[in-house]
């Protein structure tokens, strides 16, 4: 028998984050306090626990996706699959999502055996993102300052992560995503540049010209993940995305971090290169699973 319950408690949402630690070890997991702040913002996002014989098997989350439709994600631990756990759950997840009006679901699967299950479940890929991964030295050398830019950081000037969002639209327009990424002011605020001091702005004339993120890993603080990357489309070309990246690993590096993730589209190749010639080493590939609801 599984049972099914929504995350109400912080003791929930920590048994909720276990499960998800479990699942993709070397991923970072949203702490309690982020997932509660995406509640208030998206009321409609489900989170639950599976239950065998009184013990957390597995965990479900639904919300909406940043390509569209709703972002369906069953979780079960290694050492309880293959006892109608995940199927439960998708099919909980699935039926809130068409309850709340989606009419297609995406999903992320990593390995092998999720993938052939979630094709047996009707699902397709519909695009692939690749983990690149750099260590970093303690001693990175910072770039030499650039005469055309300021660059200044989110922690000397909060006010102008807002200023960002605009320019960082550019960007997520230009994502080579299966359908467009949209991300709302409220969550870009929200989620962009919890680490203020390596999340850095390139000003010329006092306007935005490009921006590159640095996001905490609350449970690996040595680690961390990059945010967005962008600049504005008629700064292209000049060097400037390599700039603020190198710029910020050296940040990084004399901040304890030593190692910076980040997740770009396969299909997103110059991306790919600029991380290479930067030293990323490509690891996990995620694939992007999609299924129509209404068949
Ligand atoms: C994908 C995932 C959720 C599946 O969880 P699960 O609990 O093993 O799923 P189920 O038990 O419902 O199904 C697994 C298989 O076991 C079979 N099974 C179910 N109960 C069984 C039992 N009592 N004895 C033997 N086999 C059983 C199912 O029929 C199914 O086989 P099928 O796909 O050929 O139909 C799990 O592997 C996982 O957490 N993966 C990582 C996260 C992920 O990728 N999620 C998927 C996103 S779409």
């Amino acid at each position: 028998m599984v049972e099914l319950r929504a995350v109400a408690t912080d003791t929930d949402f920590e048994a909720w984050r276990r499960v998800r630690l479990a699942v993709l070890p070397n991923e970072r997991a949203a702490t309690v306090a982020e997932m509660r702040a995406q509640l208030e913002v998206e009321p409609d996002r489900v989170f639950l626990l599976a239950l065998q014989d009184a013990d957390v098997v597995g965990s479900g989350l639904v919300g909406r996706s940043s390509v569209g439709g709703a972002g369906v994600h069953p979780r079960v631990l290694p050492d309880r699959r293959r006892r109608g756990v995940g199927r439960v759950l998708l099919d909980a997840l699935e039926e809130h999502a068409r309850r709340q009006g989606y009419r297609d679901a995406v999903s992320l699967v990593e390995d092998d055996e999720s993938h052939a299950w979630a094709v047996r479940r009707g699902y397709a890929e519909v695009q692939r993102q690749v983990e690149q991964v750099r260590e970093l030295a303690p001693d990175e050398p910072a770039p030499p300052p650039r005469a055309d830019v300021e660059v200044v950081s989110i922690a000397d000037r909060p006010e102008l992560l807002r200023d960002v969002f605009p320019v960082a639209e550019q960007g997520y327009a230009d994502l080579a995503t299966f359908r467009p990424v949209t991300v709302t002011l409220e969550e870009w605020l929200r989620e962009e540049a919890t680490i203020p001091g390596g999340s850095l702005v390139a000003l010329a004339g006092g306007e935005v010209v490009g921006y590159t993120g640095l996001i905490h890993d609350a449970g690996s603080p040595e680690r961390a993940e990059d945010g967005l990357l962008v600049v504005r489309r008629d700064w292209r070309g000049r060097g400037l995305a390599m700039y603020l990246k190198r710029a910020k690993l050296a940040w990084a590096a004399t901040h304890g971090i030593r190692r910076v993730v980040t997740w770009t589209q396969e299909a997103n190749v110059s991306m790919r290169a600029v991380n290479e010639r930067l030293g990323y080493v490509e690891g996990t590939v995620s694939r992007t699973m999609r299924r129509d609801l209404r068949r």
